[in-house]
């Protein structure tokens, strides 16, 4: 009786959220009327949700984010083979083989999120750590949502786009560029985008430039439109301030790229922090004496 009973208070509230107009200002997530789906998109060599003991500390972090993240339709969490697999039958086969060929790790996950994010969800890095559900700071509207990075190499350097985060509805033309562009890269045929990526298939360079070519005009923080219909959305990673994000409890941890957190500067909400502790991460246990020098190779 007591089990129908939730049931049936379950199903209710399921559908009176399906139907409630949308809020005037941070209304509850409802899967039904947001553009991005509610699809939560992970990658790594092995499925951490399948076998965590091959790195305790991000299978960790996974499993909190799906639990602060309410309501979602699906969790994919895609290995090496599966990512191959989808790149082949979501763009070709010949990226799918470069993505085979690709050595470094970061790299294949920067060509795997895209393929997972042609068919629309929220993409997010296995060490990003999420403190609040994110998509309450969001209007319903928004149909690409990332992040505009800190300037680590310099200041010369312009930002890119923090790629361990990317929504995206379905089919958005900004994730189908950079596939495109992602096989120009490795096909070496465009010289623009070999001089401006370098020896490496940089992901965060790589989407600046297709959400650039698309948008007309540089990434800028908080809500863009996009005429026709489209609305982009970027939030900053900087550095923890306290003063302005009182609630947030400071990471401890050893290394530079510890207390480094993903806000929305207009609402004053701090959403992630850039890297989570781990001891794989860019982010070291303090005390663990496992050096965070490799730091700069894991960005
Ligand atoms: C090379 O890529 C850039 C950046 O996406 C683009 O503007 C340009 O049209 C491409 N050139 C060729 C020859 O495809």
């Amino acid at each position: 009786m007591h089990a129908l009973w939730l049931l049936a208070a379950a199903a209710a509230s399921r559908a009176l959220r399906c139907t409630a107009q949308p809020g005037p200002a941070a209304a509850a997530p409802g899967p039904s009327t947001r553009r991005i789906p509610d699809r939560l998109l992970f990658n790594h060599r092995v499925n951490l949700l399948k076998r965590p003991k091959r790195d305790r500390d991000r299978a960790a972090n996974v499993r909190r984010t799906i639990g602060l993240v309410h309501g979602v339709s699906e969790v994919q969490f895609l290995d090496d083979d599966e990512c191959s697999t989808l790149i082949a039958s979501t763009h070709s086969q010949r990226l799918a083989s470069y993505f085979d060929e690709e050595p470094i790790g970061m790299y294949k996950s920067d060509i795997c999120r895209l393929a997972q994010l042609a068919a629309g969800g929220y993409y997010l890095d296995t060490d990003l750590e999420v403190l609040r559900d994110f998509r309450t700071t969001l209007p319903e509207e928004v149909d690409f949502v990332s992040v505009i990075a800190f300037q680590w190499i310099g200041p010369k350097n312009p930002n890119e786009m923090y790629n361990a985060f990317i929504g995206a509805a379905a089919g958005h033309p900004v994730v189908r560029r950079a596939m495109d562009m992602c096989l120009e890269y490795y096909d070496g045929r465009n010289r623009t985008l070999v001089t401006a990526l370098g020896e490496h298939m940089r992901g965060t360079m790589l989407m600046r430039m297709a959400y650039e070519e698309w948008a007309g005009e540089e990434m800028a923080s908080g809500p863009q439109v996009r005429p026709p219909s489209g609305l982009s959305y970027f939030w900053d990673e900087e550095r923890l301030n306290q003063d302005v994000y009182p609630d947030v409890v400071p990471q401890e941890g050893e290394g530079t790229n510890c207390n480094v957190a993903v806000v929305d500067r207009s609402q004053q909400v701090a959403l992630f922090f850039s890297h989570s502790v781990g001891r794989t991460t860019s982010c070291r246990p303090r005390g663990s004496g496992i050096s965070a020098s490799r730091s700069s190779a894991e960005l």
